[in-house]
């Protein structure tokens, strides 16, 4: 028999779409989403953000130019505004500032530009009940994959009178992903929005945590020892050395009983000290990891069963 797992249950690490296939389709598209199932992940990722009239959508960052066409849409051109981030002043258009109709009307784009763009000006911007819709007709058809859901902003949509904890849980609820057996995580770079979902849902959480130099720009600092979520989502240089050696960071998490999450593994951008995707996700996956979020799905999956 195969040796067991590092994880924490000892069962195999699951494979996480990361924006779905992001390495292959523009990220949080649908076709994104099921190449990712067909490719054998065993969860896929929406980053959610809020519109103007409150509706969750399928969007890594809070402005729109990056990832959609609005930037060439003459209609919108007035919209670009100024704002304070924690990284500085940014000018862009801001997804809460638009309606869910306005967001419909824009199309979606790759943003990194080693990956293909045949994709880009034909694909819709998605909201979560979309994405959930995805995973259940998934379930239909006698394949289950789960649903890793990022809440992104949260503390700033709320001091905009954008709440995201109860759309969050409603929305789940009116979908039945608990009926359907949709397995879920719901994860976060902020402590405050966790311990604000856990207070009202019994739902799996996972502390997001990211390393230097973004973790003194965000303000976020990370205890291991004080967390009381299910688990860590941990950038892999909390991990992975550059010469490739690992620290002891996931046998510390698993000591406290937490499960690590580990972000991400991308088959165009291997880290330094690594030669390729498969040698970081070999590490990762010897290193004990429970969970690694991927670009490209397929590849993970591949060395998750050579494991
Ligand atoms: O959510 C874990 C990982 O996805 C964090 O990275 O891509 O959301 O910035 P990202
Ligand atoms: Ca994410």
């Amino acid at each position: 028999a195969p040796a067991a797992y590092g994880t924490l249950s000892g069962d195999k690490p699951i494979i996480i779409a990361h924006r779905g296939a992001s390495g292959l389709f523009p990220e949080h598209t649908i076709p994104g989403y099921e190449a990712a199932i067909d490719q054998g992940a065993d969860f896929i990722e929406p980053d959610l953000v809020m519109t103007k009239d409150g509706v969750l959508i399928a969007r890594h960052d809070a402005y729109l130019s990056a990832t959609t066409d609005v930037a060439d849409r003459p209609e919108f051109a007035d919209r670009k505004v100024k704002r304070e981030t924690p990284m500085g002043e940014m000018e862009d258009w801001w997804a809460d500032d638009f309606t869910l109709a306005e967001i419909k009307t824009l199309k979606a784009r790759q943003q990194f530009p080693s990956r293909t763009k045949e994709h880009d000006g034909k694909l819709d911007i998605v909201t979560f009940d979309e994405v959930m819709d995805v995973a259940l007709a998934a379930a239909k058809e006698g394949r289950t994959v789960g649903l890793h859901i990022e809440a992104k902003w949260p503390g700033y949509y709320s001091s905009v009178g954008l709440d995201m904890v109860d759309p969050m849980i409603e929305a789940m609820k009116a979908k039945g992903l608990e009926e359907a057996d949709i397995p879920v995580f719901i994860q976060s770079f902020e402590p405050e929005f966790l311990a604000a979902f856990a207070a009202k849902s019994d739902l799996p959480t996972i502390q997001n945590m990211v390393g230097p130099p973004y973790n003194k720009m965000l303000g976020l600092e990370y205890n291991i020892d004080e967390m009381t979520t299910t688990g860590v989502g941990a950038e892999k240089s909390f991990i992975l050395n550059a010469d490739g050696t690992t620290t002891d960071f996931i046998e510390k998490a698993h000591a406290k009983g937490l499960l690590v999450h580990v972000y991400t593994v991308r088959d165009d951008a291997p880290m330094a000290g690594y030669e390729n995707a498969q040698a970081e996700l070999t590490a990762l996956i010897k290193a004990g990891a429970d969970g690694i979020w991927v670009d490209y799905p397929e590849t993970g999956v591949a060395v998750r069963d050579a494991n």
